[in-house]
């Protein structure tokens, strides 16, 4: 039978009590493993996308790396890597974010995007929205265009959704939970 975009949701995993007792951990790495609905996450975006002048797509470390790779590779734009303290080695820009569960840092090279840039924001998942708002303004700051935030899962119970919306940050989900 043929994957639809609904099946997509059902190629995802639940490990309960992971990183910490009470969470529920959606995992991608089934999805990753199944060729077709990695494929199909992927030229389910690259449709969306592909009209809309990206120059850029702007990956969030670690697992933004692997859908953002795919997809500027489909799409033929720019990765732009969006990083944890300490990965990059040029001169960067930073800017600190709650997490669901602590706090972290993302870090931009301070000329990786230029105003003439218009830029798709990937991740694997949307929960708490702090991740992306901050991937947000490093990438404002720039003078860069946002198009839009784009995620394979979403966890609309943590807000996310209504943060983006709150900083004026559309979003693209291909599954919640
Ligand atoms: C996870 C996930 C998103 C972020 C979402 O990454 O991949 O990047 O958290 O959380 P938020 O919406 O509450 O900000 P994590 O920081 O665990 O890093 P990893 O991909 O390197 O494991
Ligand atoms: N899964 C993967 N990454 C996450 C989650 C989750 O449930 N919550 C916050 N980051």
């Amino acid at each position: 039978m043929e994957l639809t975009v609904e099946g997509i949701r059902d190629s995802i995993g639940a490990i309960p009590d992971y990183p910490k007792p009470g969470i529920i951990f959606r995992d991608i790495t089934p999805l990753l493993q199944n060729p077709a609905a990695f494929e199909l996450s992927i030229n389910t975006l690259k449709q969306r996308y592909e009209q809309t002048g990206i120059t850029q797509i702007a990956a969030i470390e670690a697992r933004g790396f692997i859908f953002g790779s795919a997809l500027a590779y489909a799409m033929g734009c720019g990765v732009t890597l969006l990083r944890k303290p300490g990965k990059l080695p040029g001169k960067v820009v930073s800017q600190s974010y709650d997490l669901e569960y602590g706090s972290d840092e993302l870090q931009m090279h301070e000329n990786a995007l230029t105003a003439n840039d218009r830029v798709l924001i990937v991740d694997d998942l949307l929960a708490t929205g702090g991740t992306v708002v901050a991937a947000h303004k490093l990438i404002k700051a720039t003078g860069a265009e946002v198009e839009e935030a784009a995620f394979v899962v979403s966890l609309p119970e943590l807000g996310g959704e209504d943060k983006l919306q709150q900083a004026g940050v559309a979003c693209y989900t291909l599954c919640q939970f």
